[in-house]
């Protein structure tokens, strides 16, 4: 099956295989082919290049994508899409002024949403949880992170990691599974944190390593959740069962969870609201991707990533929605792209290539996702007519997505 795309205004993002992620000032450079084609064999890009160059190609299937963009899919490297019921009342509750740690403090927050999931049926949990797949695929998202971390009780986190597998089986987007055990201390486990840890790292964890559930461990390392102590102690544990860390760190407070990420390996170390100097200055020169999810501050109101110290210091970035009942009930990554452009003063450029090749880096999948590169997934955003790229963050309220096509085939 080989279906060709003529006539594209704009291809963003086509580079190298050999190219992973970019940092510091390589961030401001989006490589692209104006007047463009693009061949897609199967699932995968099997060629692409100028107009010009256009070779005969007995295809299946043309589309002219005259006046229109063409880029690949998000890579949302951080979300907790599933999840049972919702968090509104709460969100007016903030509105009236409590704080998220209130909330937090009088057992709402994470463990609220932890009661609600355990009082849900698997079944009721998957219906939830593929809706919001469903939308976020429509939304130009191709490939996404899931973490668990709403059960917080062995039963629990199970059951979340094995309706994230079901969601991956079902649905051609492609799904990495993160467990966060490590999200909040349970109640039962109130005044017993040793407990709790010792049931993740010695009940948990050999189920789900058993039953191939995860690809990742995270922890919330936090004043008042994961102390870094902790959080290196569930990172140790993780990575003795293949589990490579990607973890939440400097939402409220810079504790020393960007160091002890990078001590482990972290593949990304996630939120990064709060950021000093010597944060900035121990990611240099790392493998570990910092993230920000600017959707979480502005929902939250608090502060965004300084994206732009961060990569005048030479640090990658990479941007993703943080989906999830309580700091961002919002999986759209076309508004975390404009919010970064609006709030973090990232450019177009910078702002895309943190959205796709440097989210594929944040989830494991730098070789198949993240870029129009020849032999990597046909995963592509063809937008409505519009006169540049610059109109997608520019016009950060309106729907500018035409068609989105995953593994080579059209979303109907
Ligand atoms: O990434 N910060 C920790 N976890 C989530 C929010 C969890 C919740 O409020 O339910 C986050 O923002
Ligand atoms: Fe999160």
């Amino acid at each position: 099956m080989t279906t060709l795309i003529t006539n594209i205004k704009e291809l963003l993002q086509v580079r190298e295989s050999s190219i992973s992620k970019v940092s510091g000032a390589e961030m401001a450079v989006l490589p692209t082919i104006k007047n463009a084609f693009l061949v897609i064999e199967n699932n995968l890009i099997a060629d692409f290049g100028s107009m010009d160059n256009l070779p005969k190609i007995n295809a299946d299937t043309t589309i002219d994508a005259n006046g229109k963009i063409v880029l690949p899919t998000w890579c949302d490297s951080h979300t907790h899409i599933v999840y049972a019921g919702n968090r509104e009342q709460e969100f007016v509750d903030r509105i009236n002024g409590m704080t998220y740690e209130e909330i937090a403090n009088r057992g709402g927050g994470i463990l609220n949403s932890a009661k609600k999931l355990n009082e849900t049926s698997e079944e009721d949990i998957y219906a939830q949880s593929k809706a919001r797949l469903e939308e976020i695929m429509y939304l130009g998202t191709g490939a996404v992170e899931i973490k668990s971390g709403y059960g917080l009780t062995v039963e629990g986190e199970l059951k979340m990691l094995r309706v994230i597998q079901r969601l991956a089986q079902n649905y051609p987007i492609t799904i990495k599974a993160t467990f966060l055990g490590a999200h909040a201390f349970p109640l039962d486990f109130k005044e017993n944190h040793k407990g709790y840890i010792d049931c993740i790292i010695n009940e948990m964890l050999p189920q789900i390593a058993q039953n191939k559930l995860a690809d990742y461990i995270d922890a919330f390392c936090e004043t008042g959740y994961f102390t870094v102590e902790e959080t290196e102690q569930i990172m140790e544990a993780g990575i003795r069962y293949g589990l490579k860390p990607k973890i939440h760190v400097n939402q409220f407070n810079s504790i020393g969870g960007i160091q002890a990420g990078i001590k482990y390996n972290a593949l990304s170390v996630d939120h990064l609201e709060i950021m000093t100097k010597e944060d900035i200055e121990a990611l240099k020169n790392t493998e570990t991707m910092p993230v920000a999810l600017p959707s979480c501050s502005y929902f939250l109101s608090i502060p965004y990533t300084p994206a732009r110290e961060m990569m005048t210091a030479g640090l990658p970035l990479a941007l993703a929605t943080d989906y999830n009942p309580g700091s961002t009930p919002s999986g759209n990554m076309n508004f975390v792209v404009a919010t970064a452009c609006i709030k973090m003063k990232m450019t177009p450029q910078e702002a895309i290539n943190a959205a796709t090749i440097n989210g594929a880096y944040a989830m494991g999948i730098s070789e198949t996702h993240g870029s129009i590169t020849i032999g990597k997934k046909a995963n592509i955003i063809i937008t409505k007519p519009i006169p540049s790229y610059y109109q997608l963050p520019y016009a950060f309220g309106s729907n500018l997505i035409d068609s989105v096509y995953l593994e080579g085939k059209i979303l109907t």
